[in-house]
């Protein structure tokens, strides 16, 4: 409080203590200026500089301002603090928050991609850096982590996410949110962290963005809520609620969600940011009469700050002198975005974050660049390798790569990296000629981008295959091809890339795909032909070394998908844990859940991927065959590496509640685990289940154990049938408050 101590308000020093300090602040405050607090300007974003236009600073009028979107860099940052602390009345500082997704000046893997490397403690690794690079270039809060379940492709944000499942998406919530964090206050790279999409965004109808969402109850307790749940219990700082409606009420309105399940049920004490203009939006909707019913249907609902409609400024004020919104819940909402800047030690020094030197020491540093180079490997997923083409010799005649993609910085850092640069990545062609021994030729040829209508110079590509030994196609998505409003319908290979391809199979040369995309897609008959595939997502800084190191084999891939890619379209939703439905699909004859034109599974499973080694389970072991629900059950699987190389296998625990009052997904992941094992090596895993692993939300959403027989599957990926059964023998209602889950986290 020093700096208050210094400046004091109205003439007279604050108190010491920090609460009675915002109390006393509150207590000095007009009624425009805490609604100022509730205030957010959004500036405009560039991907490759800070950010606000200049003309347009000298115009914002920033004592109206309480935090700004999208500025970052010590010296605008402390330029704009500046104006704010300086010139108004009570030298409130301002909040800097930034989207800060996958990393900042060093760009990590898109979220989707580091879901694929299934580890929480380099999520957390990653966020913790990121969070680094952010304060010390002035940043206090990020709009991270995204925990929004996606079971639909056709929806362009699942690349912000970490896929379909609620049980990995949790685990990963929670680890970003503890490595935004760090040591927390008072070390000045602790970050503020918010969950977002609250709730159900990723539930879109056809996978259009900002479309309705109307999943039921259960639906929205079993898979939607978790990973927020589980960002709440480790302690994220700002929960933003997501721009589309469910059931009829927008999440910016809807009182049940936001105070009921969020304030009520689950104590959070944190603060609720409306999305970017989302406020205004109400209206579009079409449930506001009109502006000021904007404000009051979305701060009565429980939205704190309004994100750049400016609608609590203009008409806040007004509703709580007619009555219609207490000021009391202003207080509240205002007590909140003062505790923040609290916690970040803005009152004793607004400078704090703004650091030319730390500025200068902690961005793009080679120990950031090397966890980029790691976090890329872990999330590649080798999809498919006939006959052991991959890993390539670094001693080649030649080889040719092939597609855009593989010169295109910019996807290279993907789609959320707004303070990346892209020239400061490595691509793929750069790091496959870095890789290659002096004496190999690489070639490339750009052939066809994913915009292009037709492929360039086919001929000159044929030829240039005929004498290469091997081909690298890089194909997939330009980085503004997934993201916000990047819905797709089609989700095959866009451009001219399909007809590339096909020439470049035709020559009969071994052709290795590397797909970079920020979302499944559709991989038609010519993409399957190939004979090698690598997932590569988009991987951000290191991506060029991090695919050669595994295209050449120093690194054994060991990425598992976190989402289903289905065979077509047609299938979406498509996911792992699916309901068995009556007639299920797995079943013969003509009168089953599936199609008559496509097969009903996944071209590749949730969980599935390859390694250059091959690994082997045994059947699991139980610690009880039958066990009471209070009792916990451990399972026991030995792997072992029956292959050539060392290597790492993500070793998934599925469990199947076999008969039960409520239907129940015909499986869940309920624990991971990652081991590295030496060629020939078996180790022992141990998996302990409980109460919270067993049980179900009953037909009224009680959490209960129901007595009866379970199936237990360890396995290499979620279609693993390596099974074992136990019975619960007893039913047992759990009394565990405020949950909307009977349990969550990681083994
Ligand atoms: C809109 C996006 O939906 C949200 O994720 C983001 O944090 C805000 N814009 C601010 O950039």
């Amino acid at each position: 409080m020093l700096f208050y101590l210094a400046l004091s308000i109205s003439g007279s020093a604050l108190p010491a203590n920090e609460h009675d300090f915002i109390e006393g602040l509150l207590q000095h405050m007009t009624l425009e200026e805490k609604v100022d607090q509730l205030n957010q300007l959004g500036v405009q974003d560039t991907p490759t500089g800070p950010v606000i236009d200049q003309g347009e600073l000298a115009q914002l009028p920033m004592s109206t301002v309480g935090s700004v979107l999208g500025a970052y860099g010590f010296e605008q940052t402390r330029r704009l603090q500046e104006q704010v602390v300086m010139r108004s009345r009570l030298h409130i500082p301002l909040l800097f928050a930034f989207d800060v997704i996958h990393g900042f000046r060093t760009v990590f893997p898109v979220p989707l991609a580091e879901a694929a490397a299934w580890d929480p403690a380099l999520a957390q690794r990653t966020a913790r850096a990121a969070a680094v690079e952010a304060t010390a270039s002035g940043v206090h809060w990020t709009f991270a982590p995204m925990v929004d379940i996606a079971r639909d492709p056709r929806w362009g944000r699942v690349v912000e996410g970490s896929g379909e499942d609620p049980f990995l998406g949790a685990a990963l919530a929670s680890a970003k949110v503890q490595g935004f964090h760090g040591a927390g206050p008072p070390d000045p790279s602790f970050m503020l962290a918010t969950a977002k999409h609250f709730v159900t965004y990723g539930a879109a109808e056809g996978g259009r963005d900002y479309n309705v969402a109307d999943v039921s109850e259960r639906t929205l307790r079993e898979v939607y809520l978790p990973p927020f749940q589980a960002a709440v219990a480790a302690g994220v700082d700002g929960i933003m609620p997501s721009f589309n409606e469910l059931a009829g009420v927008p999440l910016h309105s809807n009182t049940a969600l936001l105070t009921g399940v969020l304030r009520n049920q689950w104590r959070f004490g944190g603060l609720i940011v409306s999305d970017f203009n989302a406020i205004w939006e109400l209206s579009q909707h079409g449930i506001a009469r009109g502006p000021a019913d904007r404000a009051r249907l979305a701060f009565n609902a429980g939205v704190d700050i309004d994100m750049a409609s400016q609608t609590y400024r203009q008409h806040l004020p007004a509703l709580v002198r007619n009555g219609e919104v207490p000021l009391t819940a202003v207080d509240d909402a205002v007590r909140r975005v003062l505790q923040a800047k609290q916690r970040l030690g803005l009152f004793e020094d607004p400078y704090r974050y703004s650091d030319e030197a730390r500025q200068r020491a902690n961005v793009l540093t080679p120990q950031h660049r090397a966890l980029a180079r790691e976090a890329a490997q872990k999330s590649i997923v080798l999809l498919k390798n006939t006959d052991a083409l991959l890993p390539l010799p670094k001693h080649l005649r030649n080889v040719l790569v092939v597609g855009s993609l593989a010169t295109d910085a910019e996807a290279t850092i993907g789609p959320w990296a707004l303070a990346g640069h892209p020239e400061e990545s490595i691509t793929v062609l750069q790091g496959i000629r870095r890789a290659v021994a002096a004496d190999t030729e690489v070639v490339y040829l750009p052939g066809a981008s994913p915009v292009s209508k037709e492929a360039e110079n086919l001929n000159t590509v044929r030829q240039a295959a005929r004498l290469a030994e091997v081909v690298v196609a890089v194909l997939g998505e330009q980085a503004d091809q997934s993201g916000e409003a990047r819905s797709r319908a089609d989700l095959g290979l866009p451009g001219a890339q399909e007809a590339l391809l096909r020439a470049l199979l035709d020559t009969g040369k071994p052709v290795v795909i590397l797909l970079m995309n920020g979302r499944p897609l559709v991989l038609s008959p010519t993409v399957r032909q190939a004979p090698a595939l690598l997932e590569t997502w988009f991987l951000g800084s290191e991506m060029g070394n991090a695919v050669a190191d595994i295209l050449f084999g120093d690194v054994n891939p060991s990425g598992k998908l976190p989402i289903t890619f289905p065979r077509s379209e047609g299938q979406i939703p498509l996911y792992y844990a699916h309901k068995n439905t009556g007639r299920p699909p797995s079943g013969d004859g003509r009168y089953a859940s599936a199609y008559i034109d496509e097969h009903w599974t996944p071209l590749y499973p949730f969980g599935f991927g390859l390694s250059y080694t091959s690994f082997s389970y045994s059947t699991p072991r139980l610690s009880a065959q039958r066990l009471a629900s209070t009792q916990s059950l451990d399972v026991t699987v030995t792997v072992t590496n029956t292959g050539a190389r060392s290597g790492e296998e993500i070793v998934q625990l599925y469990l199947r509640d076999d008969v039960a009052s409520v239907t129940r997904p015909v499986r869940q992941l309920r624990g991971f685990r990652k081991v590295h094992l030496a060629p020939g090596e078996a180790r022992d895993l141990t998996f302990t289940l409980d109460q919270g692993d067993f049980a179900l939300l009953d037909s009224d959403f009680s959490p209960v154990v129901e007595a009866g027989t379970f199936t237990v599957f360890v396995g290499a990926d979620s279609t693993t049938e390596n099974h074992a059964r136990f019975e619960v023998t007893d039913s047992r209602a759990l009394s565990i408050s405020g949950q909307s889950v009977p349990s969550q986290g990681s083994n």
